[in-house]
């Protein structure tokens, strides 16, 4: 059975597999293309934060009774990740490249330096907290 460390970090992966196919096409201008991928990818992070702060933040709260902590700073880069998804759904929709690439390089860094901080030591402290990972998992994959 995969740790929560080992599930999230695959889910991480998997996501930047599908941003970086959405920006290369971007680049190349196949809208066709980059609007297919892109709704992948945003249907995939979009489910990834929800997962998380619908079952694994409060999850981390209620183990360790830390509520302004760690899951704090995350909810609001969250939010950041959020506005920038949104704007650059915007930009596909209207092919604007310039706009889109210089977003994607944004929030590329920022989703870096957050899964970061999550695999680096949110996810290990959860695990560490966690009698029951696989009861915790399984609320995960049920989000849709
Ligand atoms: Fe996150
Ligand atoms: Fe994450």
């Amino acid at each position: 059975m995969d740790s929560i460390s080992q599930y999230m970090q695959q889910h991480h992966r998997d996501c930047d597999a599908l941003f970086t196919l959405a920006e290369a096409s971007a680049a190349d201008k196949d809208w066709a293309s980059a609007a297919a991928q892109w709704l992948e990818f945003s249907e995939k992070i979009h489910q990834h934060l929800r997962m998380e702060e619908e079952v694994l933040f409060p999850t981390f709260e209620a183990e360790t009774g830390q509520t302004q902590g760690p899951t704090m700073v995350m909810r609001m880069e969250h939010k950041q990740m959020r506005a920038l998804l949104s704007e650059m759904s915007n930009c596909v929709e209207a092919q604007n490249q310039d706009r889109f690439l210089g977003l994607a390089e944004s929030l590329m860094l920022l989703i870096q330096q957050h899964n970061m901080k999550e695999e680096q030591m949110l996810y290990p402290m959860t695990d560490r907290a966690l009698g029951d990972a696989a009861a915790v998992l399984a609320r995960m994959q049920a989000v849709d």
